[in-house]
C-alpha cells in the first residue's frame, strides 16, 4: 500500500491547475446509460472513482476509450439491469445507475451502497422519489429491485436536499412521461452541470441549480459533448494549502463563484483572496484569526471542506468551533490530526478547536477522502516528518495530489510499501 511522506512547515508558492469535477462527472458519465448515441466527456479527472465508473459502466454495457482528461462513451450491446456488489461497494455513486437504467428497462437491480465511511448514509429519498415516478420497490438481499412499466411525472418533495436524489430522480424523469417537479432538490453546482449536460442530450429540464427543477419527460435523448467543470472542493483544498502553510498560490481554471462560502470564510481569517476571471489569488499576509464554522447545503459551507478548515482552525491562535451538520459521523480526522499536537475536543456533531502553536509530524491515518486532505494539509503545516497510510481514499478524489504540492515547493513524496 502507497503511503505519503511529507516533511513540512514550508511556504507553499506558485500556480496550479485546478482539475475537473469528480462529483459533476461522475452523475455526467452515468447519463450516458441514457442513450445508444455516442458521448463524449471533456475535463474529466484522473482518478479511482472516475475508473471505478468506467468499469462500471463497461459492465453494464458501454465500450469506453479515454485519453488523458478526455472520455469516449459507446454503446457496446444490450445494456444489463444489474449492478453487483463487488462494483457498488467501491463507491457509493454507483446507485446513481439506479435512474437512467429504470427509465430505459423499466428494471433494476443495484445492491446498497457502500462508499466513504462518513455515516449512514441513507438512500430513502432516492427510493421515495422512484415510487412517486411510479416504480415498485422492494429490498432483498442486499439489493434493491425497482421495476416499472413506464415512468409517469409527478410533483415531488425532498424532505432534505440530497444531492445525490435530486441527480438520479433527473436521471430517470428525463425520460419519464408528462411532467417532473422536484421541490427541496439541491442547489450544489453539480446538478446544473448533470443538466446541462443532459439538456444536451435533448432532454427538457430547467431550474436546475435552484430549489425547484422542472423536467419534462422526452421519449428518447442523444449523444452528449460535454466539459466538466472545475472541482470546487479541489479549489478550497488548495486555497486553505496557502493559509495554512502560509504562503500564496495562483489557483487556475476555477469558477470563483462555486467557492464563495469558503472565500469568505478564508478573508474573515485574514487571508487575501483575490479572483480573476477563472483564476484565484490566495496569500497569507498576516497571523490568522479563528473563524468557526457549520456545515450546510449549498451555498453553505460544503462539509466535504470541514476536515481540511478544522487542519487550519488546528493553527490558528485562539477558539473557534466547527459544525458538522450534513453528515452524522464526519470527525474521524479529529484523532490523526491531535495525534500531530492538535488541540480539539468533540461534542456532539461540533468540535471545539482550541489553536497550537504548531504542530509536530508523525504516522497518521487516513479514513475517508477528505479527512485524507486534512492530513495532508496538516502534514504540510506541521514541523518535521509526516508519514501517511492509507492514502487509497486520497486516490479516489485528487488528481496528482502530491505532484501538484511538489510543484507549489513542497517536501513531499509517495513511496510504494
Ligand atoms: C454528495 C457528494 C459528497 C458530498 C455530499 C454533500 C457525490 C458523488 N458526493 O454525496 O461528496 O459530501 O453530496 O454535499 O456527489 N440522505 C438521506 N437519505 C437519502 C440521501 C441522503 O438521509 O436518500 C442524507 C445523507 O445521509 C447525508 C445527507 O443526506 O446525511 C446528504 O447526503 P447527499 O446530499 O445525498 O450526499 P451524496 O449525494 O451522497
Amino acid at each position: 500500500m502507497d503511503k505519503i511522506i511529507i516533511h513540512g512547515a514550508r511556504r507553499l508558492k506558485g500556480r496550479v491547475k485546478v482539475s475537473g469535477s469528480k462529483n459533476a462527472a461522475l452523475p455526467i458519465l452515468v447519463a450516458s446509460l441514457l442513450t445508444d448515441e455516442e458521448c463524449r466527456l471533456e475535463n474529466v479527472p484522473e482518478l479511482a472513482d472516475i475508473d471505478t465508473t468506467i468499469g462500471f459502466l463497461k459492465y453494464i454495457g458501454k465500450k469506453i476509450a479515454r485519453k488523458g482528461h478526455s472520455v469516449h462513451i459507446a454503446p457496446d450491446g444490450h445494456l444489463k439491469p444489474t449492478a453487483p456488489y463487488e462494483l457498488v461497494r467501491k463507491m457509493r455513486a454507483s446507485i446513481l445507475v439506479t435512474g437512467p437504467l429504470l427509465a430505459r428497462l423499466g428494471y433494476v437491480r443495484v445492491s446498497l451502497p457502500g462508499g466513504c465511511a462518513i455515516g449512514a448514509r441513507p438512500i430513502d429519498i432516492h427510493l421515495d422519489a422512484f415510487d412517486k415516478l411510479g416504480a415498485k420497490i422492494q429490498i432483498k438481499g442486499g439489493y434493491v429491485e425497482t421495476r416499472s412499466r413506464k415512468l409517469v411525472g409527478n410533483r415531488i418533495h425532498f424532505r432534505y436536499p440530497s444531492v445525490g436524489a435530486t441527480e438520479n430522480t433527473m436521471l430517470a424523469a428525463v425520460l419519464a412521461r408528462g411532467r417532473t417537479i422536484i421541490e427541496n432538490a439541491a442547489l450544489e453546482p453539480e446538478i446544473a452541470d448533470l443538466a446541462d449536460a443532459l439538456n444536451g442530450m435533448g432532454a427538457d429540464i430547467s431550474g436546475a441549480g435552484t430549489d425547484t427543477v422542472t423536467i419534462d419527460g422526452v421519449e428518447k435523448l442523444g449523444g452528449f459533448n460535454h466539459r466538466v467543470i472545475p472541482d470546487r472542493i479541489e479549489t478550497a483544498t488548495f486555497m486553505i494549502a496557502a493559509a495554512i502553510t502560509r504562503g500564496s498560490i495562483v489557483l487556475e481554471n476555477t469558477r470563483p463563484a462555486h467557492v464563495g462560502a469558503v472565500c469568505e470564510k478564508l478573508m474573515k481569517a485574514g487571508i487575501s483572496v483575490k479572483s480573476q476571471g477563472t483564476k484565484i489569488i490566495c496569500k497569507w499576509v498576516k497571523n490568522l484569526k479563528p473563524v468557526s464554522i457549520r456545515t450546510g447545503v449549498y451555498p453553505g459551507f460544503p462539509t466535504d471542506v470541514q476536515a481540511q478548515w478544522m487542519a487550519l482552525m488546528a493553527l490558528t491562535q485562539g477558539r473557534s468551533s466547527i459544525g458538522e451538520d450534513v453528515f452524522e459521523n464526519r470527525f474521524m480526522h479529529v484523532s490523526e490530526l491531535q495525534r500531530l499536537g492538535a488541540d480539539l475536543k468533540v461534542r456532539g456533531n461540533r468540535v471545539a478547536v482550541k489553536g497550537v502553536e504548531s504542530m509536530t509530524g508523525a504516522p497518521i491515518m487516513v479514513s475517508d477522502l477528505r479527512a485524507g486532505a486534512a492530513l495532508v494539509l496538516a502534514g504540510l503545516a506541521a514541523k518535521g516528518r509526516t508519514e501517511i497510510s492509507r492514502i487509497y481514499h486520497l486516490d479516489r478524489g485528487y488528481e496528482h495530489l502530491e505532484k501538484k504540492f511538489k510543484k507549489l515547493g513542497a517536501n513531499i513524496k509517495r513511496i510504494h510499501c
